[in-house]
């Protein structure tokens, strides 16, 4: 297939820009560099010895969506294209709210108007809100507690309603736990623009000394060792989860699938720390601080349904997780050149 990666740019689709080329597909991405880089398709070019094409493109502009489309004979859209930042969604929700939704509503009507019907969507685990439970399964209510949760809310019930009225659209929704690390090449990677508001970028940056501590965001949760857990997850196995409902959307039979990507294991905030100790070879300072408002003790994946009807499963390990992260980190210590 020829898929459009709409934010092929940035973490996450770089990484499945990869592995989409490694599994035999055409790849064009799109991205308004809002939070990536150019210097990126270098890279990619690098790894997999392919020419990359790329567009500069604010995907919320309908016209410049619908002239891509023309120009690039898609197939199938894989949307990474939105903002992520939870505190920056609470100062700025019309940003979010405009962009998150701006990006889809164009993406949408140029698939419509060139006979594309299919979609993988980046949705997250946030849409879970506070299930009262720990383990997040596929059929749980969804609901969100900032804007930027509501944009995945709102995001998965537009493409529900869009594949309601359209019955050859084929939509995945996959709801992302917590990605983590890097391609084992050390060439690209997480590159925050800003303060990292997560936790793994933060730790490598401690590491590599461009932040003095990691402050930990509550220490009496009631957990093994009283900090948060979470199921991290390698973004590699995260990318090939995307090949896999890529080409499962072309036999399925419903119209809209929902699938997790975690791993399925909880890991705490302290054992992450530990994990990457490990991995740089050095003690990495850390202070206990006051909980962060909004999160909860304890949550992971149940990946059960992604397991078989993908027939994929996580494979990396939290060791694996914190080698990539700080090869990365070492390698490239400001980020990307701009
Ligand atoms: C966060 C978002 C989630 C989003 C996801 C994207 C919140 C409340 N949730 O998930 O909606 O989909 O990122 O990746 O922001 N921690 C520290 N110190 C730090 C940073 C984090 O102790 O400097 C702890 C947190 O308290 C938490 C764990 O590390 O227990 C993971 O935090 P983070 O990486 O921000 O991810 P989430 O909060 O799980």
């Amino acid at each position: 297939m020829r898929v459009l990666v709409a934010g092929g740019a940035g973490y996450i689709g770089s990484h499945t820009v990869v592995k989409l080329i490694e599994a035999g597909h055409d790849v064009v991405i799109a991205d308004d560099f809002s939070n990536s880089k150019p210097a990126v398709r270098e890279r990619l070019e690098t790894i997999t010895g392919r020419k990359i094409t790329m567009h500069a493109v604010d995907l919320c502009d309908r016209d410049a969506t619908d002239h891509l489309f023309t120009d690039e004979k898609i197939d199938a859209v894989i949307h990474f294209a939105g903002f992520k930042a939870v505190g920056e969604s609470v100062a700025k929700p019309i940003d979010y709210y405009e962009n998150n939704l701006g990006t889809m509503f164009s993406l949408l009507r140029a698939m419509e108007r060139h006979g594309v019907n299919i979609i993988v969507f980046s949705s997250s685990a946030t849409v879970y809100g506070d299930a009262g439970t720990s383990v997040m399964h596929e059929e749980l209510a969804t609901t969100a507690v900032n804007p930027y949760g509501w944009t995945k809310v709102m995001g998965e019930q537009i493409l529900r309603d869009v594949a309601n009225a359209r019955p050859q659209m084929r939509v995945a929704l996959l709801r992302y736990f917590n990605p983590v690390g890097a391609h084992p090449s050390g060439l690209i990677g997480e590159d925050p623009s800003d303060v990292p508001n997560n936790l793994m970028p933060f730790i490598a940056q401690v590491a590599i000394g461009r932040r003095e501590k990691l402050n930990i965001f509550g220490g009496d949760y009631d957990t093994k060792d009283g900090t948060g857990v979470r199921d991290f997850i390698h973004v590699e196995d995260l990318a090939t989860g995307h090949v896999a409902a890529l080409e499962a959307l072309g036999r399925a039979d419903e119209p809209v699938k929902t699938w997790n990507l975690g791993t399925g294991n909880g890991v705490s905030v302290l054992e992450l720390l530990h994990a990457f100790e490990r991995a740089a070879d050095k003690k990495l300072p850390y202070e206990i601080v006051a909980r962060r408002p909004g999160d909860l003790a304890a949550y992971w994946a149940d990946p059960s349904l992604a397991n078989e009807e993908l027939r994929w499963h996580a494979t990396k390990t939290v060791d694996d997780m914190c080698v990539d992260t700080w090869r990365w980190q070492k390698n490239n210590p400001d980020g990307y050149p701009d």
